[in-house]
């Protein structure tokens, strides 16, 4: 039992709320440690945003369903006041409303596996891209064919998983190229979780290289 006689689980979930686990592992890393100014692409019900607006990041988030949208500004009034309702802003990923190099970290949760085709999948990474400042950090989950290439056949457009969903998938070749594209490297080696044969969510952290130093970290 806690100090504050709450069991632990409900301790973490009040500090870091749903967060997804694979980004509460980039922020053990330090990943996010520097790096302020923060937009959760594609928020939804803003899960990942819990932490980030307790502990005083400068937080933005876009999510094309306007609901989302409003329930991540009433997190954001909950627990970080003096935010700016309008960093909550509807808007699709290959629109964002905010300025070249203006975050320094995006997290992109669930979100790209329903791009249309491989041209809105590029858009959207490209506008994330945008945004990003010169040493940025962009953390990636996202649907592949990792692991169940027999099922579901190549990457790079729409298919029907196991688990019954339609949903875009990339692979190793495509987040590498995408990752070179972005002027970064991999922060960590692609990882994947294969959930048993139905479905696989594989992990792209992607961080920004400086162009006086990015010969050495391709
Ligand atoms: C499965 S939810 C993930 C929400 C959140 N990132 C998380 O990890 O819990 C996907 C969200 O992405 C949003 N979304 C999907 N495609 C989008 C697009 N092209 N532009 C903006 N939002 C999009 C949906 O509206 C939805 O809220």
């Amino acid at each position: 039992m806690t100090t504050h006689g709450e069991s632990p689980s409900a301790e973490l979930r009040a500090a870091f709320g749903e967060i997804d686990i694979y980004l509460f592992d980039q922020l053990l890393k330090g990943r996010f440690d520097r790096r302020p100014r923060l937009l959760d692409a594609g928020c939804g019900d803003g899960r990942n945003l819990v932490y980030f607006l307790r502990r005083g990041f400068n937080c933005h988030a876009v999510d094309r369903d306007a609901a989302a949208v409003s329930h991540a500004r009433s997190l954001a009034a909950e627990f970080a006041p003096t935010l700016p309702p309008d960093q909550f802003q509807v808007a699709p990923l290959d629109q964002l409303p905010w300025a070249d190099g203006s975050m320094d970290a995006v997290v992109c949760s669930a979100v790209l596996h329903f791009a249309e085709d491989e041209a809105h999948f590029g858009r959207m990474v490209t506008e994330m891209g945008r945004v990003l400042a010169p040493n940025g950090l962009l953390f990636a989950r996202l649907a592949s064919n990792i692991g169940i290439e027999p099922a579901v056949g190549a990457a790079g457009r729409r298919v029907r998983l196991p688990d019954g969903s339609d949903r875009f998938v990339v692979d190793e070749r495509i987040l590498v190229e995408w990752t070179a594209r972005l002027g970064g490297r991999l922060a960590d080696p692609i990882k994947t979780t294969n959930v048993q044969q139905m479905r696989c969510m594989t992990t792209w952290v992607v961080e920004r290289v400086p162009s006086s130093s990015r010969r050495s970290a391709v």
